[in-house]
């Protein structure tokens, strides 16, 4: 097969696609514990109210053919977009309309889109990249660039903590927004730390955007209004020079890839124009599923009385088993503040979080080794990058459990240099 550059960029083993292998294979069966992947969690009262939201399109007349039926414009539903527009300006009083909103076809393709509108060669022959002012950052953003050389990023200063916990910041002092970036971007809550920068962070960020003429891109796949997946009492941000990206996936319907994207008119219309290309039009399953639920604010109520509560308590229980079973190990964990993961780092391993991963595959335990998640970071000889890994909690505790004690054998060995 001859590949085009296109084609052999994106047929590269990328550290996403390692990753949504295992998930599927674990998925699929087998006796595979698994702590790895980003599945979120099946919550049953949840999964209940969308068994009867299906059932009531099932049972209202044209319903159900029009889910199936028509395509939406290349924006998205129109009918979500008008109710969640509204719910937004309600909710936090941001000034968005219709007009400032678009769908995707998950928030991984929302983040492909935006990162090649705003990165990679410029009309007069510069080339641009998007900014990572914090790693550990998603694995998704790695290999999304079209061109190589794609992403900068930047170190983390890193708080000590009591409890054995620690906490990540952004290191302004040596942040440098140069006139090689086209866009700052970051999770909040961060995957893989579960981190979320403090209001101050985004309010520094958000500032250096302006003075550089540049967008921020926000990364809301846990935040608020939904899932909530959130232990802090961190702000939600929008202005007409941020980009608020949000999705269904970890409210509970992965599998209906629905990303909503929130910004400023001119930008939600390019959406639009590449939507149009790469798909038509977004799905439109997950937007009709969920629109009730966002036109009479259940989703709000179900994220923050249901959702945030399940995975707060699955986080503090998992974060007790883990110092348990790591006591006499030197193990430090990130401050969960949301999303479904905790970071464990692991200091002076005797070998890399990568060997750690293969060991704990060949014992059933997946988890993800941590230097895949420093996209933009050329620095590989930082070894904090080879001494973390992420587990998730958001499968059964007994699962989560099993797989933090063979967790706990495997590195006690490797600290006794036992093979
Ligand atoms: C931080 C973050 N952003 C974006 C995504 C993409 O999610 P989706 O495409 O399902 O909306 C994920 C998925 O796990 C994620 O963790």
């Amino acid at each position: 097969m001859k590949l085009s550059k296109f084609g052999t960029k994106f047929t590269r083993k990328a550290g996403i696609t390692e990753l949504m292998d295992d998930l599927g294979a674990a998925m699929a069966g087998g006796n595979m514990l698994m702590l790895g992947g980003g599945n979120p969690a099946h919550i049953a009262t949840v999964q209940l109210r969308f068994r009867q939201r299906m059932e009531t399109i099932l049972g209202t007349a044209g319903s159900f053919e029009s889910m199936i039926g028509n395509y939406d414009a290349s924006r998205g539903n129109a009918a979500f977009i008008e109710s969640l527009a509204s719910m937004l300006s309600e909710t936090f009083g941001w000034d968005v309309g219709p007009e400032n909103i678009a769908l995707t076809n998950g928030s991984q393709n929302a983040f492909f889109c935006l990162f090649n509108l705003f990165a990679g060669e410029m009309p007069d022959g510069t080339k641009k990249k998007i900014l990572f002012p914090l790693t550990p950052e998603y694995i998704g953003y790695a290999s999304a660039g079209l061109t190589d050389d794609f992403f900068a990023a930047q170190h983390p200063s890193i708080e000590i903590l009591e409890e054995s916990l620690f906490k990540y910041h952004v290191n302004f002092d040596e942040l440098e927004v140069g006139n090689d970036i086209g866009a700052i971007c970051v999770s909040r809550p961060t995957n893989p730390t579960g981190n979320v920068l403090t209001d101050d962070e985004i309010r520094h960020l958000d500032q250096l955007a302006k003075e550089n003429d540049i967008p921020l891109i926000l990364d809301n796949a846990y935040g608020t209004p939904f899932p909530n997946i959130i232990f802090t009492d961190a702000q939600p941000v929008w202005n007409p020079n941020t980009i608020v990206c949000m999705s269904l996936s970890k409210f509970g319907l992965p599998n209906l890839r629905t990303g909503i994207v929130i910004a400023r008119e001119e930008i939600i219309s390019a959406l639009g124009d590449m939507n149009g290309v790469m798909n038509l039009s977004p799905g439109g399953t997950g937007p009709r599923l969920a629109h009730e639920m966002v036109r009479t604010g259940e989703i709000i109520q179900i994220s923050r009385e249901i959702i945030q509560p399940f995975y707060h308590r699955k986080a503090l229980e998992t974060l007790d088993r883990l110092r348990e079973a790591l006591e006499n190990i030197p193990c430090r964990i990130h401050k969960p503040e949301g999303a479904i993961f905790l970071w464990l780092w692991f200091q002076d391993l005797p070998c890399s979080a990568a060997e750690l991963y293969l060991r704990l595959k060949a014992r059933n335990v997946l988890v993800i080794p941590g230097h895949h998640f420093f996209p933009g970071l050329d620095d590989d000889s930082w070894p904090h990058r080879h001494e973390c890994i992420r587990i998730t909690y958001a499968q059964d505790d007994t699962v989560v459990l099993a797989g933090i004690r063979i967790i706990a054998e495997e590195v006690q060995k490797i600290y006794n240099g036992i093979p």
